[in-house]
């Protein structure tokens, strides 16, 4: 086709793909050629407005590395992997909710029992206990609570090469009756990784960059299926504007005062694998 115009471009770029024989690449180029079109068609963007863009993204990947995923950041603070959680975990009432993973996530932590001290000679220390059960509420001995968080500076152990490999991480296993117990640190709300072009961009737009405290969960049980999870703290400033708008009411927890220390507790509940 030549002599294209504005009013027939979309139709000549979409009958491009009628040669592709995967029905699914076809089916998401299609949804995407049509929203990127009508992206520019609604913008109009200048062509220094378009390089611009083009930069943006240019420094975006030249920002990623093995421990630094700014694209993934894009997706979290744009709200776009909280959309993709919620539509790929659909739960059914009484199971705990999912939330987003983050980048922080190192798989491998250490094996404990419950009980276990994350954080021996340090404070302020948090007991955190509860139990796992299905959703008829019988418990499930031998889950495992794979946990990960920041530490007071805000940082996670990846992210400080002063702190111990998996510091304030570890996988915890329930006892026969579902019940699991660890301490660990009181979580503190944190900043997104904000020197890169994403924290540019929530610069620009007058976003910040901050999450509410949170203590990281993945529940796993044989025959169940994991929940990526987590648990935040009752009264934190940015439960409202999470950055990556992770919060959930059934994920936020009240911090009991326990002498010197804290408690809370929380229960999760677990699906049926498909
Ligand atoms: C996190 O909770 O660890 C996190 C989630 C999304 C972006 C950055 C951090
Ligand atoms: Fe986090």
């Amino acid at each position: 086709m030549r002599n294209l115009t504005e009013h027939n471009l979309t139709d000549a770029v979409l009958a491009r793909l009628s040669e592709c024989d995967d029905p699914r690449l076809k089916q998401v180029m299609t949804s995407l050629i049509k929203h990127l079109h009508g992206f520019v068609r609604e913008i109009e963007p200048t062509p220094q407005e378009w390089m611009a863009g083009i930069q943006f993204l240019t420094t975006t990947g030249q920002m990623c590395d093995d421990v630094r995923q700014e694209f993934i950041l894009l997706s979290d603070t744009l709200g776009v992997s909280m959309l993709m959680d919620a539509i790929n975990n659909r739960k059914p009432a009484g199971a705990t909710e999912s939330s987003v993973l983050g980048p922080f996530y190192v798989e491998g932590a250490p094996e404990h029992h419950t009980g276990v001290d994350l954080a021996p000679g340090e404070g302020p220390g948090v007991m955190v206990s509860g139990k796992v059960s299905d959703l008829q509420g019988k418990p499930l001995a031998g889950a495992v609570l794979d946990i990960w968080q920041t530490a007071p500076n805000g940082l996670y152990h990846v992210q400080d090469s002063s702190a111990d490999k998996y510091h304030l991480c570890g996988k915890v296993h329930t006892e026969a009756d579902g019940s699991y117990r660890f301490r660990t640190l009181k979580p503190v709300s944190y900043s997104v990784p904000s020197d890169g072009p994403v924290g540019q961009l929530l610069d620009r737009l007058g976003r910040h960059p901050f999450r509410p405290a949170h203590i990281h969960f993945i529940v796993c049980a044989t025959g169940f299926k994991p929940v990526v999870t987590q648990v935040y703290t009752e009264g934190d400033e940015y439960l409202e504007s999470d950055a990556v708008f992770g919060v959930k009411n059934s994920l936020v927890v009240a911090y009991q005062p326990d002498g010197e220390e804290w408690q809370v507790n929380y229960d999760f509940v677990l699906e049926p694998a498909a």
